[in-house]
Order: C-alpha cells, then structure tokens, then sequence
C-alpha cells in the first residue's frame, strides 16, 4: 500500500470558510489534509500563516500546500520566501494545471474575495491531478533554485 499523499492548508481571517470547505473536498479525494488554520475570524497576520504552511513543504513533512487569503497574494509572496517553495496564485483551472506541469509548483494560492467556492474547486482539483513534465521545464526550474542558492 502506497502512503497518502499529504497536502498542508492554511489562510489568514479573510478565508477560513473557504479554506475549511477545500480541505473537506482534499481529504474525500484521498489525501492526507493538515489544516493549520486559523479558525479565529479575527484579523490576523497573512505572512506568518504563509510561512508555517510552506516550512511543512519545504521540509517535506508535506508533499504539497495550498494557501489562501483576500487576493491570494500576500501568502504567495510570504510563502516564496521560503527555500524550495515555488507558489502560485490562481484564478483559473489551465493556470493551476500548468503551474504543476511546467513550474513544478509545489504550493497553490487563491484569492477568497476573488474567486467562488465552486471555482476554487475546479482550481484545487486542477492542481492536484496534474504532474511535473520535467525536461526543458526542469532545466528552467533549476535556474529558479540557482536564484536561491
Ligand atoms: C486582509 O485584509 C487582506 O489584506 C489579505 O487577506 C490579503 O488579501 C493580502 O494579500
């Protein structure tokens, strides 16, 4: 029996609803779901939930992660400055596919004042379906990792 795979979630105040119902939705596809809340409504800070959530990927505690607050971008950007993370925000299923595909993104970000519930779905369920191409794209992925190093 293979293990399952195991995806972190997190959010700031601005989309605890919506981050609650992607976790359900992740976990009857089958994966292991680690949500780290918040569950608070009460304002919070964005970049210190981005970054605990892409820790549990950079590490490898997490094989993937998705983040969400008000526009997505704030924990995008908090989350990408954390080593080995590569996080993108998505409004659309074909961006989060290819940000799998040829960016080897292993986070996801959304906008929970951008996007509906239904959307999000069809966004999580492109990101989680779709594989790394390798090849040329490896080749541009690396010079990403030699920006870090
Ligand atoms: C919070 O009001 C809002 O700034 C935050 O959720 C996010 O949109 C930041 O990028």
């Amino acid at each position: 029996m293979t293990a399952k795979k195991k995806i972190v979630l997190s959010s700031d105040h601005a989309a605890i609803e919506l981050r609650q119902t992607l976790a359900a939705h992740i976990a009857e596809l089958g994966w292991e779901v680690v949500d780290i809340g918040p569950t608070s409504p009460e304002s919070t800070h964005y970049p210190k939930h981005g970054e605990a959530a892409a820790q549990r990927v950079a590490s490898g505690d997490c094989d993937l992660g998705i983040l969400l607050c008000g526009t997505g971008q704030g924990i995008m950007m908090a989350a990408n400055k954390v080593k080995g993370i590569r996080c993108g925000v998505c409004s659309d299923p074909f961006s989060a596919r290819m940000i799998r595909q040829h960016n080897d993104a292993n986070m996801l970000s959304m906008g929970a004042r951008v996007i509906g519930e239904g959307l999000a779905i069809e966004i999580v369920d492109a990101f989680l379906s779709a594989d790394f191409e390798g090849g040329r794209h490896a080749t541009r992925v690396d010079m990403i990792k030699a920006i870090e190093d």
